[in-house]
């Protein structure tokens, strides 16, 4: 039997801030590839959980006990190697950089030489649907053109693990749907591990390979459900999946039961 180094590992991890045990101790394991979303109300520590993930909470500090590894490696501080969306695109993204300039920074940041940039910044932004729109600056864009553009730039930096916090909540569905799809079909064609935090329950089902309720007080993971949907998927049929509805029973009752 091979045995997979999980991309991302919590073995017993808690997590405290400002004299607060925000998360309890939590043990996840990720395989690479995976699509993982949580789901959970406000406040119960999934933001807090994708920043220790990503390195931005450490045991350095006294914040993170236990250990994350990413890889098989101890995180202790932010990698290129994982890229973060956020859900306020709007102060993701410099203003004062076109489309291309602000996908340019991930590269820059990388240290790539400048002739070699431009090919990888035109990729990109093909990959999202914005090469027409690369010499526009982010307040010429539309709020899905935006998100789009953090996550170009996101993917420009090839990186293993892809985190979005909550990443479509102040988008239109219509917009929301097609940047699901395009999400679903970019991670799955790159080999990304993907750790996805939404409030939309059937958002969750319909991206994850496995879905994470987590509770809150202290923050803590309460259900599990491991979603064995074929993919690609499609916003119609998937939707409509005898499975895809067991599933949304199951969840939608879970999280209820808890109110
Ligand atoms: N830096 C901090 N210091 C103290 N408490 C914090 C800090 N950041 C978050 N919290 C608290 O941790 C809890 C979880 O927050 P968060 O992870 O943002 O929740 P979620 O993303 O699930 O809405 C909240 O009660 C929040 O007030
Ligand atoms: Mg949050």
């Amino acid at each position: 039997m091979t045995v997979v180094t999980a991309a991302l590992d919590f073995a017993q991890v808690s997590i405290h801030l400002g004299g607060r045990e925000i998360v309890e101790p939590t043990s996840l394991s990720i395989a690479p590839g995976e699509f993982v979303c949580i789901v959970g109300p406000s406040g119960c520590g999934k933001t807090t959980l994708l920043r220790a993930a990503g390195g931005l909470l450490t045991a350095r500090d006294g914040q993170v006990r236990g250990a994350v590894r990413r890889h098989g490696q101890i995180v202790d501080s932010p990698s290129r190697d994982v890229a973060i969306v956020f859900q306020d695109y709007g102060r993701a993204l410099l203003p004062w950089r076109t489309a291309e300039g602000n996908v340019s920074l991930a590269l820059e940041a990388a240290g790539m030489p400048q002739p070699q940039r431009s090919a990888r910044i035109a990729e990109a932004l093909t990959k999202v649907g914005l090469a027409a729109h690369s010499g526009k600056f982010p307040n010429q864009l539309s709020g899905g053109m935006q998100q789009r553009l953090q996550i170009a730039r996101c993917l420009a930096q090839s990186p293993s693990v892809l985190m979005m916090d909550e990443p479509f909540a102040a988008l239109d569905a219509l917009t929301r749907q097609g940047l699901q799809d395009e999400v679903a079909r970019l991670v799955q064609a790159q080999g990304i591990t993907a750790l996805f935090v939404t409030h939309d329950l059937e958002e969750a089902l319909y991206l994850g390979d496995r879905v994470i309720a987590m509770q809150a007080s202290p923050g803590r993971i309460s259900h599990t459900i491991e979603v064995r949907l074929p993919r690609p998927r499609d916003q119609l049929t998937t939707r409509e999946h005898p499975e895809f509805l067991r599933l949304r029973r199951e969840l939608f009752a879970f999280i209820e039961a808890r109110h």
